[in-house]
């Protein structure tokens, strides 16, 4: 799917544990300009219903599980993320929806812009004739 990648990360075990590092313009595609986490989540509650319109973001769950409905006019799929190993690249113009969230899991994104509404598509109506241009071959 077009704006998507999964990517497995490096991680460096030994007896006292585990560690992952991430660096932006290595496991990262880009630079990294902002941080945030999502946790605290319900297991019936789905979050998210946006694209955007040029942001790139890494998704990591770094503790739990949660999936993520990916979507454009033409495709979707369901990734579940569920170690914190995985990290699921969404580009611009990618329509997300989380859910199945369960108890205690941690989301972490990284993103390569500062936060912007004017730079979200919430009304999946303008999204559909917007991404059909986006995507068009
Ligand atoms: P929102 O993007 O709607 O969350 P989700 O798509 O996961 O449901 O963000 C929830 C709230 O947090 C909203 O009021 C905007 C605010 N917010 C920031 O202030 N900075 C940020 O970087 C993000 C992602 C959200």
């Amino acid at each position: 799917m077009k704006n998507i990648g999964t990517h497995s990360f490096s991680k460096f075990s030994d007896e006292y544990g585990s560690l992952i590092a991430l660096e932006e313009m290595k496991q990262i595609p880009f630079t990294v300009k902002r941080v945030y986490y999502i946790f605290d989540v319900e297991e019936d509650v789905r979050r998210g219903f946006h694209s955007h319109l040029e942001l790139n973001q890494m998704l990591i769950c770094v503790s739990g599980s949660v999936k993520i409905l990916l979507k454009t006019p033409y495709d979707e799929k369901i990734v579940e993320l569920n170690e914190p190993s995985k990290g699921l690249y969404i580009g611009p113009m990618i329509w997300r929806e989380m859910f199945d969230f369960t108890p205690g899991t941690v989301l972490l994104v990284l993103a390569d812009e500062l936060y912007d509404e004017a730079e979200y598509i919430r009304n999946y109506e303008k999204y559909e004739v917007l991404a059909k241009e986006y995507f068009k071959e």
